[in-house]
């Protein structure tokens, strides 16, 4: 293998809204495919085959975890590249598709909880999907005081922690009194298009979460849209750049509305997953998988694999087994 790279045997590949995207060609000019035929997967546990001679972590025959290096692809392969850098030994007690799972998913969900403050009355918009599923867990275990979330699905949410569950299709979560009567710290937006009901929440007309001036935070993981075209340099102005630039300025300096922060929570480096990991296998986090899957490494399987992530809804991970 190339200086900086491994071969691994893939055992699981966990599929995510990026995958959904590359194969939709819509933001093709920044994420792929590059060409056909093309490979899609960018989650992927398994097997070191090869790797570079001085590399100093990784060995022939270890178990490991790796995310996608740039944009996901050559994931869904029984063989597969991955950046060494990206790469973490699995321990003995997570199983292949609990620990692909946690690739990106996981630690974006790390990294946002880490970000919160002891204390903090956190709501999560998207509570039972790949990222959310792990943050009402990690929110509470990084000092959130109190953590409710939206989904179809509010008894998995609960099952997973959450103090309160609010079913998104038959509440209004921003219009909830037992929420203004104590607003929350922080919103995260796992969803997409949150900011709009979010910034009408301010000192002149207070809402369910406090206005910057009292600490309110709404942080995203999305554009206002989940599924977006990006062809250009100005389409990606239009959809990402230009929103949450003036949203974080805006928001800094006019403090009688939350503060806005789009998280780009994608991390270079091996840690968060080994953080992750052990969570796992110390029993603190419970990774969720669609009860639907593991589907099976056959075009019925990766397509209703895609079907699922495609669909917004899936509870976790769609993750598929390539283990016979
Ligand atoms: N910026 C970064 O570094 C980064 C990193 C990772 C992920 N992301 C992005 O973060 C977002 C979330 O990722 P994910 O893997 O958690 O996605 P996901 O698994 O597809 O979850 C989507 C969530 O949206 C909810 N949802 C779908 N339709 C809804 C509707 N009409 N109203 C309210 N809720 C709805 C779903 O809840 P129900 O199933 O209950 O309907 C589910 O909880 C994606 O846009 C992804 O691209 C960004």
């Amino acid at each position: 293998a190339a200086q900086g790279f491994a071969l691994i045997r893939t055992h699981a590949c966990a599929l995510a809204p990026g995958d959904v995207r590359v194969v939709s060609g819509k933001t093709r000019e920044f994420q792929g495919p590059p060409a056909m035929p093309f490979v899609p997967g960018g989650d992927v546990s398994g097997v070191v085959a090869a790797v570079a001679d001085g590399e100093p972590r990784l060995r022939m025959g270890d178990a490991v975890v790796a995310r996608f290096n740039g944009s996901p692809r050559g994931g869904l392969a029984e063989y597969t590249v991955v950046k060494t850098a990206l790469t973490t030994i699995k321990p003995n007690g997570v199983d292949f598709c609990h620990a692909a799972a946690i690739a990106s998913s996981g630690v974006a969900a790390l990294v946002l909880a880490k970000m919160l403050n002891h204390g903090d009355r956190v709501l999560i918009l998207g509570g039972s999907g790949g990222v959310g599923s792990d943050l009402v867990q990690l929110a509470r275990r990084f000092g959130a005081s109190f953590v409710a979330a939206t989904s179809s699905d509010v008894q998995l949410v609960r099952r997973l922690g959450a103090d309160d569950a609010v079913d998104y299709r038959e509440h209004n979560v921003w219009e909830l009194e037992r929420y203004k009567r104590e607003p929350f710290d922080v919103v995260i937006d796992l969803v997409g298009g949150g900011w709009h009901s979010a910034r009408r929440c301010s000192a002149s007309s207070p809402g369910i979460l406090k206005c910057g001036r009292d600490g309110g935070r709404f942080w995203t993981l999305t554009p206002d849209t989940a599924w977006f075209e990006m062809h250009s340099i100005a389409d990606a102005i239009r959809v990402f750049l230009a929103p949450a630039l003036w949203r974080r300025v805006y928001t800094f300096f006019n403090r009688s509305i939350p503060r806005y922060q789009f998280v780009l929570a994608l991390p270079e480096g091996h840690e968060s997953r080994a953080e992750l990991l052990a969570l796992i296998e110390s029993r603190a986090l419970d990774v969720t998988l669609d009860p639907a899957g593991p589907f099976p490494f056959t075009t019925a399987g990766v397509r209703a694999a895609f079907d699922l992530q495609a669909s917004r809804h899936a509870r976790g991970k769609a993750v598929v087994s390539l283990l016979s």
